[in-house]
């Protein structure tokens, strides 16, 4: 048999996915399963872009054009512009996700050979996206103890190579809720400068800041527009991840001629789903809004409960709709599997991310779990309580 790539076995199956078999077998024994695995938000995509896909007088789908339909792409500038971020249309293309996006600003700025800086733990699909463009994920490890916030600038600089080509930052992050302090963007900023490097933004999760703050989007810091390319994505916020519609944005004139010559390559996004989203990307800020205050009730819940876990110091998320959390189990993914074989409580149990997957350097994230708000708060509180039980009976839990 001919043999495949290298690269064919660089892409990692999703640490998120691989505990599903599991959670069936335990649905099939007659548990309820609660998914905390998994960000996929629970609540309907709001009825108005039903009704706009309903609506359309669409009589022939042909390609889109490649950089995106020209409404859609005013419509990503007016819900930048309800930022006061300023991306005329020209300056974006409509890509199928920010996962597509994130793929090609990678080969863009460091395909074939180049590093991106990128904080660990760390959204998992960003390393298969980089496997795709041979681009090379350079982590700096934030830790628990320091509520996963870096501060210090030299544990930035102390990662820069000649090879270094761009800082890749999730601001509110997937998996750790963090939302970094302006004196933290600062210290990208000044290390983008120094070493003549590209920031990549990944802002999905920025309408999701809780306790009053707001996100510090990159884009304010005005000396770095050539630098800077933004991807987002109406996935999180509209609660529409199956529609699989994204951008990205840039300043800089030769980024945006490359990504485009990407977006020709693979010819064009989805034309009905483009235009579905228009409605909510020109006056979705309120429904946004709302689906905040309602994370940020779910995230009280987790908080509360694993306080009352003993041996766990719960760190409390500040963004996005996930917390990433140290238990105190020798392993997080023995754990996980466990908790679907071989436990339940009053018929439940739960279907944790086990760390491990989220972290560039192996070895790390063996005792921490994710956990995604994809319930209401009654239901995380009480999946909390699952974990508190099972916790205290795990056989591997540490003295
Ligand atoms: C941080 C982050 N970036 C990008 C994506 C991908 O988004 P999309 O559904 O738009 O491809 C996700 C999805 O979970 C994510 O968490």
């Amino acid at each position: 048999m001919p043999v495949l790539s290298e690269k064919s076995s660089l892409l990692q199956a999703s640490p998120i996915r691989k505990l599903a078999p599991h959670a069936r077998a335990a649905e099939a024994n007659g548990t309820n399963v609660i998914y905390l695995n998994i960000g996929q938000p629970d609540m309907p995509t709001p009825p108005e872009m039903i009704a706009q896909l309903h609506g359309l007088p669409l009589t022939r789908l042909a390609y889109a054009p490649s950089e995106g339909i020209a409404e859609a792409r005013e419509a990503w500038s007016a819900f930048f512009r309800s930022w006061d971020i300023d991306y005329a249309p020209d300056q974006i293309l409509v890509t199928s996700g920010a996962s597509e996006a994130i793929t090609f600003t990678l080969s863009i700025v460091a395909g074939g050979g180049g590093e991106v800086l990128v904080f660990e733990p760390c959204y998992t699909n960003y390393l298969s996206f980089a496997a795709q463009a041979d681009v090379k994920m350079v982590p700096i490890t934030l830790r628990v103890e320091d509520e996963y916030h870096f501060e210090e600038i030299e544990r930035l600089r102390a990662c820069v190579t000649p090879k270094t080509k761009a800082i890749l930052l999730c601001n509110p992050s997937n998996p750790t809720g963090t939302v970094y302090t302006h004196a933290e963007l600062e210290a990208v900023a000044k290390i983008a400068v120094e070493n003549d490097l590209f920031v990549i933004c990944d802002e999905v999760y920025r309408e999701f800041v809780f306790d009053g703050g707001t996100v510090r989007s990159f884009t304010e810091f005005n000396e770095l527009a050539d630098r800077i390319i933004v991807v987002d994505s109406v996935s999180k916020r509209f609660n529409a991840c199956g529609v699989r519609i994204g951008c990205m944005a840039s300043h800089n004139k030769e980024i945006i001629d490359v990504a485009l010559r990407f977006c020709q390559a693979r010819l064009s996004v989805a034309t009905a789903e483009q235009l579905m989203v228009i409605p909510l990307l020109e006056n979705g800020r309120e429904y946004s809004e709302r689906l905040r205050g309602e994370y940020e009730a779910r995230r009280d819940a987790v908080f509360t409960g694993l306080a009352k876990i003993g041996g766990v110091s719960p760190h409390r998320s500040e963004g996005s709709f996930y917390s990433m959390t140290r238990l105190p189990i020798d392993s997080c993914e023995d754990f996980a599997v466990w908790l679907l074989k071989d436990f339940s409580y009053e018929g439940e149990s739960i279907c944790l991310a086990p760390g491990e997957g989220f972290y560039v350097t192996e070895g790390l994230g063996v005792d921490e779990v994710r956990v995604a708000f994809m319930y209401d708060a009654e239901t995380m509180a009480r999946a909390m309580n699952v974990l508190k039980h099972a916790v205290e009976q795990y056989p591997g839990r540490k003295a």
